[in-house]
């Protein structure tokens, strides 16, 4: 099926940076959520991030942080449905997580709901988010993701069978959105206002279209538009980049919640400095390189543990993070080659031997940008999809054939 080419953008880095926010003269409060049964103490998320929130990072993030949300990286129905070995290990939760959060993404309502069925009568999950917010060609080329909420009828169809199925066991279900496709075509709005008719206990917003993939800015005046509309809480996302951001984002919004993603990597501390925040404390935490060592190290143990004792995997997993904990440390390339040709724990153990424990955390990365941050070339969607807000018979049978999310298992 041919690529419909919505809008096309140039790759550029991020063209105008947020200036570094500024802690608001009255901290704003940020009120305990209840998601129906689940109580949420400090409505704080770890934002689901395929390949990087399995169990042992959210347990390192958790560790610093309150008792928020950490949630697990999306898993495709489909692959739920087929029992794939590498989509059921990305449902393990350790003992020490509080709230056991999972994230579902699919398009076929029927799918979604078989795995949402799952979830539930295997005891998986305390919590099931929707991803109606990826902006990823091979999800959003399917229809999927945050190319999904413009078809209303999928997207109510969607939430309404896995809240269904979620409901009867008091799990709550929310669903993470975008503004829409492109600012021709947004879609938070009306997504909203269905997430809530629908029985979703609670809204994420990341505040930028597809177009936008993840450069310029997350607007969060957009967070703010839908925190009016909506009965329901709404979780803030995008660009919070220090505990200051997160204060701001609360102040400028009204949001019940701050959701965090590309901050964390390399830095899961963020959550101390949150949980700081919003009690009021001034106290950030500022490690030396030696810190950071220890939390790679024990990142590499329980990964190990994740991949059930094999090092090899557990190490390759942590080379895109131990790209993430060195960002702007002087550390030179060889050392960082050095690293990403480890095999195994001990060859972990011996790189951080040669680093300087005394090595203070760069300024100039603190609290600023990491991770992805450039537009999208391209949206890449099904035929035909922008001509109506309905899927037509036809489209239902192209799109629900095989899933290439498939293929990243
Ligand atoms: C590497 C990566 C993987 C992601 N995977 C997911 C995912 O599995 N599910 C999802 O809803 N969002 C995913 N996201 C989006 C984030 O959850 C978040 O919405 C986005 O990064 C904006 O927040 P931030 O500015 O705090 O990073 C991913 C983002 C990144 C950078």
């Amino acid at each position: 099926m041919p690529d419909s080419i919505v809008t096309a953008y140039e790759e550029s880095d991020v063209l105008d940076p947020r200036t570094d926010a500024v802690r608001p003269s009255v901290p704003p409060v940020i009120k305990p959520v209840d998601l129906g049964s689940v109580h949420v103490e400090t409505p704080v998320v770890l934002s689901p991030m395929a390949g990087v929130t399995n169990w042992p990072f959210r347990v390192i993030c958790e560790s610093y942080g309150p008792d928020g949300l950490y949630v697990a990286e999306m898993i495709t129905a489909r692959a739920l449905v087929a029992r794939n070995p590498k989509a059921l290990r990305l449902c393990h939760f350790a003992p020490s997580e509080k709230i056991r959060s999972l994230q579902l993404y699919g398009v076929n309502p029927a799918i979604v709901e078989q795995a949402a069925k799952i979830v539930i009568d295997e005891n998986m999950a305390d919590h099931v988010d929707l991803n109606f917010g990826c902006p990823v060609p091979k999800v959003t080329r399917r229809g999927g993701g945050s190319a999904l909420p413009w078809k209303t009828d999928l997207f109510r169809e969607i939430i309404q069978r896995v809240v269904k199925v979620c409901d009867a066991a008091n799990v709550p279900v929310t669903a993470k959105i975008r503004v829409g496709i492109d600012h021709e075509h947004e879609t938070f709005l009306e997504a909203g206002h269905i997430a809530q008719e629908e029985g979703c206990r609670a809204v994420t917003l990341h505040a930028r279209t597809t177009a936008e993939y993840y450069g310029g800015h997350s607007d969060w005046s957009r967070i703010g538009e839908l925190v009016e509309a909506l009965d329901i809480p709404v979780f803030g996302n995008g660009d919070i980049w220090g505990a200051n951001d997160a204060l701001a984002m609360v102040a400028e919004t009204g949001c019940a919640g701050v959701a965090i993603g590309r901050g964390c990597q390399g830095r899961p501390w963020l959550f101390a400095d949150i949980k700081n925040a919003f009690a009021g404390c001034d106290k950030r935490v500022d490690p030396t390189l030696g810190d950071v060592c220890r939390v790679v190290e024990r990142h590499a143990e329980l990964l190990t543990e994740f991949y059930d004792g094999d090092e090899q995997m557990a190490v390759h997993d942590l080379r895109k993070h131990i790209a993430w904990y060195l960002k702007g440390f002087p550390v030179g390339g060889s050392t960082r080659r050095a690293f990403m040709e480890c095999e195994n724990l001990e060859d972990v153990r011996t790189e951080i031997g040669k680093l300087d424990p005394d090595t203070r955390f760069p300024e100039r990365v603190v609290d600023k940008p990491r991770g992805r941050v450039r537009f999208a070339k391209k949206v890449h969607l099904p035929y035909g999809w922008l001509e109506s807000r309905e899927t037509t018979h036809d489209e239902r049978q192209a799109l629900f054939g095989d899933d290439p999310m498939d293929a990243s298992y």
